[in-house]
């Protein structure tokens, strides 16, 4: 594979790491997307799971439209939401998160919404406010994670469900839906890559499970997930937007900045998928 593409004259890709990740530039994401573009990043998301655009100096509406482009606003019912800002707009703040969470010292990896029965096909960050140093948000590809796995742990792990609990939140937020559980092991709906699908943030118990053989799977798993070779850390600027699938790849934001009010703005795409298993059946 080569390590830069280009779908056109304008559209530039630079590969971050050689398994995850691209840098696309020379498009300015203020104006709609052209088709042919919509389909360029459609396709490169799919390939690259992470693109990351620098200096998008885009408003709400415009970060809004470029999230349309790819499906349905998804609205969040438990995200705060920065004030007077559109339905479908999350504010992800430092200060926020400390108010809900005293003592905010680690992330935790993590795939947004599992906890619903269709989670997210993806999420569009943008910086705002953001330390000069520190403040990375860090993305694993979760179909290389799961083909790095020992036999054994594959076969262990191919027929269980993950809990994925988010109850107290969604209560809390006059939400009132069923506890799902889904395949910790998930055919991505487009790619059909063979995908861990896990999320050590909401709760997580592998269902049917002793909680103590559950907490020891678990930690292997995210002893997997830790793993540099399949991960890209992207570093902020303000203005810099990351489109990321949330199908196939956990994150982790970096908690190293102190008491820096790090603001970002998220818009997250909707999706029709139910985590699932394709399993080969016999001929
Ligand atoms: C998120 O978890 O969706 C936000 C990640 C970040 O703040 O870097």
């Amino acid at each position: 594979m080569s390590d830069n593409l280009s779908f056109s004259a304008v559209l530039r890709v630079q590969r971050l790491q050689p398994l995850i990740g691209a840098e696309v530039s020379g498009l300015d994401l203020r104006e709609p997307l052209s088709a042919a573009h919509r389909e360029q990043i459609r396709a490169l998301l799919l390939r690259h799971k992470v693109l990351v655009f620098r200096d998008q100096p885009i408003d709400r509406q415009q970060h809004l439209a470029f999230a349309a482009e790819f499906g349905a606003v998804y609205d969040h019912p438990t995200t705060a939401k920065p004030e007077g800002a559109q339905p479908g707009i999350d504010l992800i703040s430092a200060v926020e998160a400390r108010r809900r969470v005293k003592k905010l010292q680690y992330g935790a990896w993590h795939t947004d919404t599992s906890w619903d029965v269709r989670p997210v096909l993806g999420g569009i960050l943008r910086a705002i406010h953001v330390p000069e140093v520190g403040g990375d948000t860090v993305w694993v590809d979760a179909a290389q994670v799961y083909a790095g796995l020992p036999d054994d742990l594959k076969e262990t792990i191919d027929r269980l469900h993950l809990v994925h609990d988010h109850h107290k939140a969604l209560q809390q937020a006059g939400v009132n839906q069923p506890i799902v559980a889904h395949p910790l092991v998930r055919t991505h709906p487009e790619t059909g890559e063979t995908v861990l699908y896990a999320n050590f943030l909401q709760n997580p118990s592998i269902l049917g499970w002793e909680p103590a053989a559950s907490e020891a799977l678990l930690e292997r798993l995210r002893r997997e997930v830790t793993r540099p070779e399949f991960q890209v850390r992207v570093s902020w600027r303000k203005d810099s937007i990351v489109f990321w699938d949330n199908r196939a790849t956990l994150h982790y934001a970096v908690q190293n900045y102190g008491d820096f009010p790090r603001v970002m703005e998220r818009v997250l795409v909707a999706s029709d998928d139910i985590p699932h298993r394709k399993v080969a059946t016999p001929a």
